[in-house]
């Protein structure tokens, strides 16, 4: 019998080629296997999309679509050189790109559910943020400046709505926009994304301006309006430039309670429908008002937002992460002492050196928060993980060493910030997320 050739998997960019003897192994396990980031929300179930790849050469020795695949392909008008990694396993050699690369990414495929001819209608949040305070800081700073500062602004308010599942639909000088549910959803779900995400902007512009713009001589406030409603959602605009666009009476109003900020003086304000979207006492709330809005004969009923009544263990994340991990590498060294001190045979199982350690326990933690706020595919998620833990050499007894020695360098690098919610919050992630990969070990 002649041979049969081991397949090879070249994976383009890292211009990385990787031997693939395993024929029943999947083309997202080899990636995993070999330690090259791979995105895989849905633990590669087919579901989530984020496993995607271009085949740049060898398609034929791929297997064929599975029926989940085809699904998911035929929704999207996939050409046949997109393929699912987790669905398809590798027979012969194939050339890859993976496609996915960032969460900011993987929200945007919500966008691929929208459909390209007309538009259709979908009940979403919708959030206002507009930043105060920033056209007396562009009168007084060059342009350049203004450019960096605007730059930083969007990314410290974007992430808030990324890490919540929302989109961002627009930055307009400054104002930005982010929608909630664009793939549909429950209205409980998309209200308390939007909710979270306007309290984890306000907490980003407070450091901000204790850390970063202390130099300007400003202080940045916000102005943020979310309304939930049924809007129209579609690709308008020339025939040969077409825009997503989302429109109706529930963007404007979006925008309108967004600048009635300013008139009741208050930072966030959110509509009835948001407020009745979450179940009854989870908001804390401050004043009401009743303004007529423009274009509406009836009253609008608005709400102060102050923050959640309990601990919301997504938001106490969010908003510690940063401060985590103001430094990586010093973050990973303390971690990863107190592991080895209590658990020195561990040391063995990691190979790499200790900046890239760093950078993987920045991934981890990210990686906890995020997929904290994606319970439909945390499971599935964890389930790999646990399973490529295991091939790492991890046992049941390392979780707990893991776990302690997590929460004591947060407590340690949180310092003055450190508060006992803070420590709750990681300590029930960390205890929901270890107790799933366990089961693994
Ligand atoms: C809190 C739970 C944990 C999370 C969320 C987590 C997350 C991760 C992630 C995302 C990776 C990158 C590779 C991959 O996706 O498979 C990784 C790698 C790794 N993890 Fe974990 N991990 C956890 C607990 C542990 C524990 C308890 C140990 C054992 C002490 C451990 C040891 C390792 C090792 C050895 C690697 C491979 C890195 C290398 O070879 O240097 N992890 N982890
Ligand atoms: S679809 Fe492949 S990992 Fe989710």
């Amino acid at each position: 019998m002649a041979n049969v050739k081991t397949p090879v998997v070249t994976y383009t960019g890292i211009n990385q080629q990787i031997e693939h003897p395993d024929l029943d192994a999947t083309l997202l396990e080899c990636s995993i296997n070999n330690q090259i980031p791979h995105m895989h929300e849905c633990g590669g179930n087919g579901l989530c999309t984020t496993c995607r790849i271009r085949v740049l050469d060898g398609l034929h020795n791929l297997s064929p679509r599975t029926l989940k695949e085809q699904e998911v392909a035929s929704i999207r008008k996939w050409d046949p050189s997109i393929r699912l990694a987790c669905q398809c396993y590798p027979k012969g050699d194939v050339s890859i790109q993976r496609l996915v690369w960032t969460s900011a990414e993987v929200n945007k495929l919500q966008l691929e559910t929208v459909p390209e001819g007309s538009a259709e209608e979908r009940a979403i949040a919708i959030l206002f943020c507009d930043i105060r305070g920033f056209t007396k800081m562009a009168s007084e700073n060059s342009s350049f400046d203004i450019a960096h500062i605007l730059n930083r602004f969007y990314t410290v308010l974007g992430d808030p709505i990324l890490i919540n599942n929302g989109v961002i639909y627009q930055y307009a000088g400054d104002e930005i926009i982010g929608l909630f549910g664009v793939s549909g959803g429950l209205r409980n779900k998309n209200c308390q994304d939007a909710v979270r995400a306007a309290l984890g902007m306000q907490y980003a512009i407070e450091r901000l301006n204790r850390i970063e713009l202390v130099d300007f001589n400003v202080t940045i406030k916000l102005g943020i309006g979310i309304n939930f409603g049924k809007a129209y959602i579609g690709h308008l605009g020339h025939p040969k430039h077409k825009q997503f666009a989302v429109v109706g009476d529930p963007v404007n109003t979006a925008s309108r309670i967004q600048s009635f900020n300013k008139t009741a003086q208050t930072n966030i304000l959110i509509s009835e429908s948001i407020y009745k979207g979450l179940p009854e006492g989870t908001l804390e709330t401050g004043q009401t008002f009743s303004p007529q809005m423009d274009g509406h004969e009836h009253q609008t009923k608005l709400y102060e937002l102050k923050g959640f009544k309990e601990m919301d263990i997504q938001l106490e994340l969010q908003r510690s992460l940063d401060y985590i991990l103001r430094n990586e590498e010093a973050f990973a060294s303390k971690f990863y002492n107190r592991v080895f001190e209590k658990a020195p045979e561990a040391r063995a199982l990691f190979k790499n050196n200790m900046a890239s350690q760093g950078r993987l326990l920045t991934h981890m933690l990210g990686g906890i928060v995020y997929s904290m706020s994606r319970p439909e595919h945390l499971t599935l998620g964890l389930k790999m993980l646990g399973e490529s833990h295991a091939r790492y050499g991890v046992n049941k007894t390392h979780y707990p060493v893991v776990l302690s020695s997590l929460l004591e360098t947060i407590e340690e690098e949180l310092g003055d910030y450190s508060s006992g919610q803070l420590l709750k919050a990681w300590e029930q992630a960390l205890t929901i997320i270890t107790t799933e990969m366990k089961k693994y070990a």
